[in-house]
């Protein structure tokens, strides 16, 4: 097992990254110091492996609550339905809620968490390669809106962040290419050597070599946590991690989130990101077709799919959060490893490389 530390003061959380490790019942006990919790899951993730984590807290006064998958479910009426069980809990302060899924689990028991009674502990058990590198950790939780993704959320650091590598047997390859997106853009943003080490481990990746990805999710981590301890509410450097969101975001939006799936749709947004630097002369053109290769290398699309407007993806676009007073602001880059954040870009710019 490896062990990071995201070193925020007293809410300082480790992340425990290895094979095996929901079959560690001690582990999983010592995360519930109250005498009652909440694990919430989903309906793909449940029948695999909710059954070793409520074996693992059987001293204590538990339910469980198993959602339907898919992002369509992270909305304000699953939330109710979350906190709807809180309640039939009788939960307390001491209550532990326990996100045992992907990063729609994730984003939603969290934002539970940090509404119940303004706030009560939180543990993420990420199955997906991109909640383990991504969502379950820095405390960013949410639910969509129809208007935009994201849009209703909160801060609310978990206590710990337990991702058994094991889990990653069962996700469809597609669900594994879509987090190999958010390991690639670690790369692009900060990494340069790290992008190359993808480059050298794209096939054992793909083929699920237990200690290469292990590897390659302590890397995305230790960056991830980095970051969130330099920026933890986003006002500078954590915007860095948006690489490729702003044009991603705006994809799922307009699909209905129901097409692309969300490490896909930033595929194709770091694809457009890196275009439009070379496009505005601030990055090299060889530096985006390298990303472009992996990405593709990887299963991932690059293009935006058929029958989106450049002009309807320009309006999503600006109802992003990254968006001041109307003001877009994109996450750009100067090259592999070196991310920018860019205002003002010109409107023009923009929809020429979303034509
Ligand atoms: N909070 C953050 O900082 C942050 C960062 C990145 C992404 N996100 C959010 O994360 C979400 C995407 O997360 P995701 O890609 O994990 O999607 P997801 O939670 O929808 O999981 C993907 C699919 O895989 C299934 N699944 C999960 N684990 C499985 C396993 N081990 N075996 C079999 N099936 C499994 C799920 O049921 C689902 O169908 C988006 O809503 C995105 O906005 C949040």
């Amino acid at each position: 097992m490896k062990t990071l530390l995201v070193e925020l003061g007293a809410r300082r959380y480790p992340i425990h990254i290895g094979a095996g490790l929901l079959g560690d019942a001690g582990l999983l006990a010592a995360q519930v110091p109250g005498r009652h919790a909440l694990i919430v899951s989903d309906g793909n993730v449940a029948p695999h492996y909710l059954a070793r984590v409520e074996a693992a807290l059987l001293e204590k006064n538990i339910r469980s609550l198993v959602l339907p998958p898919g992002e369509q479910e992270k909305n304000l009426a699953r939330f109710a339905d979350v906190i709807a069980e809180l309640a039939a809990l009788g939960a307390s302060r001491d209550v532990t809620v326990l996100a045992l899924g992907g990063g729609v689990v994730g984003d939603l028991a969290g934002f539970a968490a940090a509404c119940w009674m303004r706030g009560v502990r939180f543990v993420q058990l990420p199955t997906t390669l991109l909640a383990m590198v991504d969502s379950s950790v820095g405390g960013k939780t949410a639910v969509d809106l129809p208007a935009g993704k994201n849009l209703v959320g909160a801060f609310h650091q978990p206590a710990a962040v337990i991702a058994d590598t094991d889990t990653l047997a069962t996700l469809p390859l597609r669900e594994l290419r879509a987090g190999l997106a958010e390991v690639v853009k670690y790369g692009a943003i900060a990494d340069a050597d790290f992008f190359k080490w993808l480059e050298d481990h794209a096939d054992a990746l793909l083929a699920r070599d237990a200690n290469v990805i292990a590897e390659a999710i302590a890397v995305s981590c230790r960056q991830k946590a980095g970051v969130v301890v330099r920026d933890e509410t986003e006002q500078g450097e954590r915007m860095l991690l948006n690489f490729g969101h702003t044009f991603g975001h705006a994809i799922e939006t307009e699909q209905g989130y129901g097409g692309l799936l969300h490490g896909e749709a930033i595929a194709v947004g770091m694809v457009l990101a890196a275009r439009l630097s070379a496009h505005l002369g601030r990055a090299p053109v060889a530096d985006s077709e390298r990303l472009q290769a992996l990405l593709l290398r990887f299963g991932l699309p690059v293009t935006i799919p058929p029958g989106l407007s450049a002009d309807a993806l320009f309006a999503r676009m600006r109802l992003d959060k990254k968006s001041l007073s109307g003001a877009l602001r994109l996450i750009l880059w100067r090259g592999l490893g070196q991310a920018e954040v860019v205002r003002d870009v010109p409107e023009a710019d923009i929809l020429a490389v979303l034509s």
